[in-house]
């Protein structure tokens, strides 16, 4: 299989965590050979740096302090330059088909009818827990693995998911862009009929130099005690962090 960027071909890739060692040696040889490369902000400087010298690289993320970029504006940018021939490196952090909004790209690759492929990434849970050591599934504790976000399409609605009902009690639950509400989001969870006792471990940077780890309980997630963004929150009775 040739892994080198093709011309006039979208690549929506996924980055992983952070740390360059995730990174797929499809997407490495894409960074080698794409002509734009477009990363979201979540992508670090040092996976950037194994771009090749000759690659245009603009930032697309939407959260980097720059004036915002929409994503409609992201759909302009990828199909402009596939449809002028150039091969295009749309990369996003983790897996691109998790939390992602890929959905909405591949909607407009298809309608400009641009050739384009999905390049897998290692989503931010199957790292974390790697760092940590814990299974996700066990067979005497967790026969489900649920990843959700507390985030919506409309930011204002932060907090707003229903948990009740959807949260079987042999479920880990994995929990992307959880907010800063943590101690909400846990009574939230411990009123859904999630037992307070359950572990939670909620990790910041995952995988990065500036990792951090807090181990607790649901009951006693504690706001001031999480590390900074990015944060993804793990809970179950399969995850065991000392
Ligand atoms: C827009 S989602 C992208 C998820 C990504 N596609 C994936 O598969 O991991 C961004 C969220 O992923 C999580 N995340 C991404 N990188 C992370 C990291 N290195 N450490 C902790 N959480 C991370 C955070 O919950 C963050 O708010």
């Amino acid at each position: 299989m040739n892994v080198a960027a093709q011309p006039g071909t979208v690549y929506l890739a996924g980055a992983g965590p952070g740390d360059p060692n995730l990174l797929t040696l499809w997407v490495l040889r894409l960074l080698e050979t794409a002509d734009l490369i477009l990363p979201d902000d979540l992508v670090s400087a040092e996976i950037l740096s194994l771009a090749h010298a000759g690659a245009e690289v603009i930032p697309v993320g939407k959260r980097c302090g720059q004036p915002r970029i929409t994503q409609a504006e992201i759909h302009v940018l990828m199909l402009e330059a596939a449809q002028a021939g150039r091969s295009v490196l749309r990369l996003k952090s983790g897996d691109p088909l998790i939390f992602g909004r890929a959905g909405e790209e591949i909607a407009a690759l298809r309608g400009a009818k641009i050739p384009f492929e999905i390049v897998p990434g290692i989503t931010t849970a199957f790292a974390a827990a790697a760092r940590l050591k814990t299974p996700l599934t066990d067979r005497s504790a967790a026969s489900k693995l649920i990843l959700a976000t507390a985030h919506h399409a409309a930011e204002k609605l932060e907090l707003t998911p229903k948990w009740a009902g959807a949260l079987p009690k042999d479920a880990t639950l994995v929990i992307y862009m959880p907010g800063r509400r943590f101690r909400v989001l846990a009574e939230d969870l411990i009123s859904s009929g999630i037992a307070g006792e359950t572990p939670c471990v909620a990790i910041s940077k995952a995988t990065t130099l500036d990792e951090h780890v807090y181990s607790t309980t649901l009951a006693r997630l504690d706001d001031g005690a999480v590390g900074p963004a990015p944060v993804i929150l793990l809970i179950g009775n399969a995850i065991q962090v000392p």
